[in-house]
Order: structure tokens, then C-alpha cells, then sequence
């Protein structure tokens, strides 16, 4: 019983894994944390410079990331949100409606987006924009093809060309993350504090797809010690009632 319970679980894995292959890039690994409360802070700075003109997270209101990431509403109005936007506003864009057309496809809303594409989607997308001429804004993307996105965080990570096949590339197919590009010009980051700042933004977008999270394991711990009391409580009282039995 317990093979076949395993093995159903390593098929399980497998098909994970598999799913994680899809495209034709295997995805890194995000290992987004929203336990932690400073990468968090961190991917807040990062999105609100760098996404939020363009990417609404409209099922969000400002005042609660302030509640959530310990941050007071004065240090995220004054130092992160640079439009008029109360506490109590969900957080839209700036930009006109009319901006799809300046793409050619319009920057979608993020509240959802961990929850839909996945935490090493997101990242991976993040680490993955290349140079290519022939795309209308120059960029590409071997995560999300032909995306009309462009690399946003470029003076941070540098600028990456595709590394040329190699023979045992299969065309492409399979072919590691970090194996595809090469640092043409590199930016104001290193490499590992780069993909800190992908993981840092992966995170928050984590946080933003589901912000109970947080408070669950707030509350977790509570429920925790209330059933450790309880345990000790009925101890207790069972002693009580069986002893007039013995
Ligand atoms: C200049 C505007 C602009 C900025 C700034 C920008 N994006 Fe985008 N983003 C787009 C557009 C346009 C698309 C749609 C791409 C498409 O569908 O071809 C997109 C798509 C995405 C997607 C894919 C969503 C999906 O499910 O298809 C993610 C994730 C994303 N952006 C994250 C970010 C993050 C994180 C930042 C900040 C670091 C950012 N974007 C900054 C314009 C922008």
C-alpha cells in the first residue's frame, strides 16, 4: 500500500516537472519566500519603480501592503507610490487605456499572475529578455516568446544575447536558463544580485496573488498554541472524571 502510495506521489512529481519543462525552457527555481518580510520590502521598491507604470495590481489596496509588509502608510506613500493614490486606493495605473496600442498588447493586471503562471514563471520570464532586433521594441524573450514587453530592468541586469546552439542543444529544447544567454554589457548589478532582485520581485507578486498567506501563518501559530492548551486542559480534566472509576 505504501509503494503504491509513493509511487503515485514520484508520478506526481514527475508530471511537475514535466509541466515545469513546458515551453521549451526548463524554468528556475524562484525559491520565493513570502515569509520574508525584507525581500518582500525589497519587491514592493522594485515594482513600484519599475512595474507599477504600467502593471495595475487592482485587487490590491496600498494600505494593506503597508499593514502587511510592516511598512507605515507615510514610508509607502511618500517613498514608493509616486502618483496621487490615497491608502485606501486600489493600486491602478497611471497610464491611459489607450497605451495597449503602444505595445501591441496591453500590460495585463499582476494581482493574479503568481497564482495563474506560477512563481518560477514569473522569474524566470524576469531573468529571460535578450537582445533581438527584429522585435519592434528590440527585446525578446525565451520564456514568453515574442512578448511585446520590454526588458524594464535592464540597467540593472545587463544587456543578454542569445548564447549561439551548440550541436546537443536539440535546437533549443531543454536547455537551462543560465545556458541560454550571454552578458553582452553588463549592468549595475552582479549576477547573483540580479537574480536576488528577480526573486525579490517574484516574491511580492507571490504575496500580492494570495495575502492571506501572510496572515495565516500569523494566525497558524495561534490555533497552535490554543490547541497545545487545550490538550493540557482535557489532560487534565480526564484525570478528574476517571478517578472516582479506578
Ligand atoms: C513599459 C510597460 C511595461 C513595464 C514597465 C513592465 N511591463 Fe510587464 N508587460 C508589459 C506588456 C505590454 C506585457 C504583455 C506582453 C504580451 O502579452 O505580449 C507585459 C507582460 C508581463 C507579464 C506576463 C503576464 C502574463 O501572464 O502574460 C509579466 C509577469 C510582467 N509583464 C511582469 C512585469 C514586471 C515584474 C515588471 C517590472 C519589473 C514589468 N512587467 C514592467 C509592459 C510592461
Amino acid at each position: 500500500m505504501i509503494k503504491l502510495i509513493t509511487t503515485a506521489f514520484a508520478a506526481l512529481a514527475l508530471a511537475g516537472n514535466l509541466y515545469a519543462a513546458s515551453g521549451n525552457v526548463l524554468l528556475a527555481q524562484s525559491e520565493a519566500n513570502v515569509s520574508d518580510q525584507a525581500s518582500l520590502q525589497r519587491g514592493a521598491a522594485l515594482y513600484f519603480n519599475y512595474c507599477a507604470g504600467c502593471h495595475s495590481i487592482k485587487y490590491m489596496r496600498y494600505g494593506r501592503i503597508a499593514e502587511d509588509l510592516q511598512l507605515s502608510e507615510e514610508q509607502l506613500m511618500s517613498n514608493l507610490v509616486f502618483t496621487d493614490a490615497k491608502p485606501g486606493d486600489l493600486i491602478k495605473i497611471a497610464m491611459p487605456e489607450e497605451s495597449a496600442s503602444w505595445f501591441g498588447a496591453a500590460p495585463p493586471d499582476l494581482s493574479l499572475t503568481a497564482r495563474s503562471r506560477g512563481s518560477d514563471w514569473i522569474y524566470s520570464y524576469l531573468k529571460a529578455f535578450y537582445v533581438d532586433p527584429a522585435r519592434p521594441l528590440g527585446w525578446n524573450n525565451t520564456v514568453f516568446a515574442n512578448a511585446s514587453m520590454p526588458n524594464v530592468l535592464w540597467e540593472r541586469q545587463g544587456i543578454q544575447t542569445l548564447a549561439p546552439a551548440h550541436e546537443d542543444d536539440h535546437g533549443g529544447h531543454g536547455k537551462r536558463l543560465e545556458d541560454q544567454f550571454e552578458l553582452a554589457s553588463p549592468g549595475s548589478r552582479s549576477a547573483a544580485e540580479f537574480d536576488q532582485d528577480a526573486r525579490d520581485i517574484t516574491n511580492f507578486l507571490t504575496y500580492v496573488g494570495e495575502p492571506a498567506a501572510l496572515q495565516r501563518e500569523r494566525y497558524g501559530v495561534w490555533v497552535f498554541l490554543y490547541l497545545l492548551v487545550l490538550t493540557g486542559v482535557l489532560y487534565v480534566l480526564k484525570h478528574e472524571y476517571w478517578r472516582d472509576v479506578h
